[in-house]
């Protein structure tokens, strides 16, 4: 199966240099399509470019997160994922899905190749550890005899899918067979988003363990620094223009 990751993505400083370390990632990953997102109203000349240069099969999509969305504590992307899932649906309705597995990855998660190893067997939906997230080293599913039974997280265990984004994968005819499953604004607390989506498209008895029962990290919740541009100078200084 073809694996779809699904990469919302914004325009700021350190924007190239995730995108970067991904293709990186990517590139050595075999039938892997990257549905890249904007975040903008048009598609930028930066990511046009670099997804030109990238070597992977690619579909460059944007949407802008509308203005009263953009405020902290509210879920980020819900719109990117959303067009990324409005897109596979339109280019695989029509005829019987072939196989694929879908996978959101955030622009600066890390993402060993053995977790496309692990997510490309899901018939379903698939779960597994995520690292760096929750407050704690990581969180993860807990599996009994093959089952997700609950969840090892310090926040808001509470959550029916305690899990982040990065943490899941789902198979294209899941997708396909649910055409009204969508990442939701109206309602969606904070950390809701994973649990709002899975619950419209699986149960916690249906999910698939995939990282030897969880036992594995495999992907990593790391978030880049803010870039310190305190000496940048006010006027262009430099003599030449500089493909940053
Ligand atoms: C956590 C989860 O890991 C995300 O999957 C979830 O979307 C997010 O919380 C949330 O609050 O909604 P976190 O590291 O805090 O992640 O979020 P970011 O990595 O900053 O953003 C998630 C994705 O959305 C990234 O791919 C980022 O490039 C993109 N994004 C972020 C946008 O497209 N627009 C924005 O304004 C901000
Ligand atoms: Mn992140």
């Amino acid at each position: 199966p073809t694996i779809y990751a699904i990469t919302p993505t914004y325009s700021r400083p350190v924007q190239k240099a995730e995108l970067t370390r991904l293709a990186n990632t990517f590139r050595q990953v075999a039938q892997l399509h990257w549905i890249l997102v904007e975040d903008a109203a048009a598609r930028s000349e930066l990511v046009s470019r670099f997804l030109a240069r990238a070597g992977l099969p690619s579909t460059h999509l944007h949407v802008p997160t509308p203005r009263r969305y953009k405020r902290p504590g509210l879920p980020r992307a819900t719109e990117q994922r959303n067009a990324g899932l409005a897109w596979l649906r339109q280019r695989h309705g029509h005829q019987r899905a072939q196989p694929g597995v879908l996978f959101f990855a955030d622009d600066d998660n890390t993402y060993s190749l053995e977790l496309f190893q692990e997510m490309r067997t899901t018939r379903k939906v698939s779960v597994w550890p995520v690292g760096l997230v929750g407050g704690r080293r990581y969180e993860r599913p807990l599996v009994e005899n093959g089952k997700v039974v609950g969840w090892y997280t310090g926040w808001r265990a509470d959550r029916p899918f305690a899990i982040d984004m990065a943490g899941f994968a789902v198979s294209l005819q899941v997708i396909l067979s649910n055409p009204k499953a969508v990442f939701k604004r109206r309602g969606s607390q904070p950390g809701m988003q994973e649990s709002d989506f899975l619950r419209q498209i699986t149960t916690v008895e249906e999910l698939e363990p995939k990282a030897n029962n969880c036992t594995k990290v495999l992907v990593w919740h790391t978030r880049t620094e803010k870039v310190n541009l305190a000496n940048e100078p006010k006027y262009h200084l430099d003599t030449v223009t500089i493909d940053v």
